[in-house]
């Protein structure tokens, strides 16, 4: 029997695919597609053809130009909640929960390590939620204040994910060359039970 089912693979792959996706957009966010810094260049670009524009004006221009990239967010934002829920239907294979069995025979790191993926599902759970909330705050008829103070938990939660992507993927690829021989290679073609 393989360790991996390619069911739980493509759950994995998907996965990281759509959460890498959604770090990507937040990174345009607050670098290339800044409101802040391209309202500016808006403003003296368009001083240099003698063309004045208020500051909200630049504000509301250099907000429709990040806007396309920002739907990504949402759309990603979707898919994430059915990753979370396809993940949930895995507990019940093996694949699924065999990480989670087990743990008192396990070393300390392994044992820290499996409570990091638990901590990070439920952060994730965390994200879809209050980002469905912010998204639709208004259809669920709460009060923009309250939608904001959400934005802020939000905003707070994703350093979590911004911490645990890069140490992840570093982990494994440690753990490959250490003691864990495989560790990488089963997640791609699904390895054997030992
Ligand atoms: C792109 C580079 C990535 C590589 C090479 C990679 C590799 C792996 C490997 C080898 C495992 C198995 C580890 C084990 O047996 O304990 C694993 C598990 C896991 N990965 Fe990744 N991963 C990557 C990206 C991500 C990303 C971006 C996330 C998003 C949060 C993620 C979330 C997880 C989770 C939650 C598990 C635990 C699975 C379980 O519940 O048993 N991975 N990854
Ligand atoms: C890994 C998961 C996620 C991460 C890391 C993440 C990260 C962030 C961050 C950092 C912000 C604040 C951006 C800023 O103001 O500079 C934000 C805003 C937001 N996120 Fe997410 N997010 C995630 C998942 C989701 C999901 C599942 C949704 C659901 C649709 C969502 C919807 C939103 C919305 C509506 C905003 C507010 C945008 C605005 O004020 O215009 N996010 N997200």
């Amino acid at each position: 029997m393989q360790k991996w089912s390619l069911n739980f693979r493509l759950w994995h792959w998907i996965h990281a695919t759509v959460v890498l996706g959604l770090l990507g957009t937040v990174f345009l966010r607050k670098t290339f597609l800044s409101w802040r810094a391209n309202s500016e260049i808006l403003t003296s670009k368009l001083s240099s053809i003698d063309i004045s524009v208020t500051t909200e004006q630049a504000k509301m221009l250099a907000k429709s130009i990040r806007a396309p990239m920002w739907e990504w967010h949402i759309l990603l934002g979707y898919a994430l909640g059915a990753l979370l829920l396809w993940r949930i239907a895995l507990f019940f294979t093996q694949s699924g929960k065999q990480n989670y069995q087990n743990l008192s025979q396990e070393t300390l790191h392994k044992k820290i390590v499996k409570l990091g993926y638990i901590a990070i599902y439920t952060v994730l759970a965390f994200m879809a939620l209050s980002g469905y909330v912010i998204h639709f705050y208004e259809a669920l008829g709460l009060s923009k204040d309250f939608a904001h103070d959400i934005k802020e938990v939000h905003e707070f939660a994703y350093n979590a994910i911004l911490i645990f992507a890069p140490l992840h993927i570093v982990g494994v690829f440690v753990a490959e060359n250490r003691d864990e021989k495989g560790i990488l290679s089963d997640m791609v073609n699904g390895g054997s039970k030992t």
